[in-house]
């Protein structure tokens, strides 16, 4: 694997793989990787000739009072597996490099919809972080394919919707949420979960199963399972952040008729902001 720092350099190899006429599979992350990531990895390596990745922690990403500086950095290591999966190239810059005007100054893509609800309600300016940095990556990399998990379903809902509002000439592929034994879903987030609060945050997955389930079985009083879902995961002692029945695609509050329906659910324990969703499966 070749480990790039700097956009030309990456561009200089890549362009070789083009005019060869092979594909490029990309895999943006934040580092710090585990299974999930890995999957992602190997699923870009299935209908790709040459796969990318990229770590970036992305500041602009993150709210004033969040973790960018504590979040995990784990080079070395993430290096090895990706050396392991067979991933091609690794783009690693630095902040200088991606943001050379500054943060401050930094043009940004703005996805006006879809960005202030669920996990944008609570984290004003994630979503235009997370659109602008893809967005920039993509220029750099320029894929032909990038695959993003289902577990982050909002930015994975918006960065189509910005795809295909901008025209970008980029197949964007869902891989499914990967989860540890007892359904917990992955996430480089989940080292702050404490080993006190750790038996009890799959109630997060195990409400919207619930709900998911109640709707299959032909319940139509969505904000009645909503509010009987926070009251569960209150009394597992647990904040809630959100939890929705929306639609899948606009993210907007689901009609009882809507054909794509994605229950969501976010909720922070003592150390963690968590988030989980499953979406109805058609009849
Ligand atoms: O999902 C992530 O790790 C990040 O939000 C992404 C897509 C790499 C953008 O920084």
């Amino acid at each position: 694997m070749q480990v790039f720092h700097t956009i030309s350099g990456l561009r200089d190899s890549l362009s070789g793989h083009r005019i060869q006429g092979q594909t490029i599979g990309f895999v943006p992350t934040m580092g710090n990787l585990h299974d999930g990531h890995l999957a992602l990895i190997n699923q870009a390596k299935q209908s790709n000739d040459i796969v990318v990745c990229s770590i970036f922690v992305n500041a602009l990403q993150f709210g004033l009072n969040e973790d960018w500086d504590k979040y995990p950095r784990t080079y070395d290591s993430d290096c090895e597996k990706l050396r392991s999966m067979g991933c091609d190239y690794l783009f690693f810059p630095d902040d200088k490099e991606m943001y050379p005007n500054g943060l401050d100054t930094q043009s940004r893509v703005i996805c006006p919809t879809m960005t202030d609800v669920l996990c944008g309600a609570s984290r004003p300016g994630h979503f235009e972080g997370v659109t602008t940095v893809v967005s920039k990556l993509f220029n750099i990399v320029q894929p032909d394919e990038a695959i993003f998990g289902i577990k982050d379903y909002q930015q994975l809902a918006v960065i189509r919707r910005m795809a295909e509002d901008l025209c970008m000439p980029v197949k964007i592929t869902s891989a499914p949420i990967h989860r540890e034994t007892d359904g917990l879903a992955m996430s480089s987030r989940n080292s702050y979960i404490t080993p006190e609060e750790r038996p009890k945050v799959t109630v997060l997955k195990q409400v919207l199963e619930q709900i998911a389930s109640q709707i299959e079985a032909g319940e139509q009083d969505f904000s009645a399972l909503e509010s009987e879902a926070k009251a569960v995961l209150g009394n597992q002692g647990f904040k809630v952040d959100y939890v929705t029945i929306s639609n899948s695609k606009t993210l907007q509050p689901a009609a009882i008729d809507d054909p794509d329906i994605t229950v969501l659910g976010a909720m922070f324990t003592e150390s963690a902001r968590l988030i989980d969703n499953i979406s109805l499966k058609k009849k």
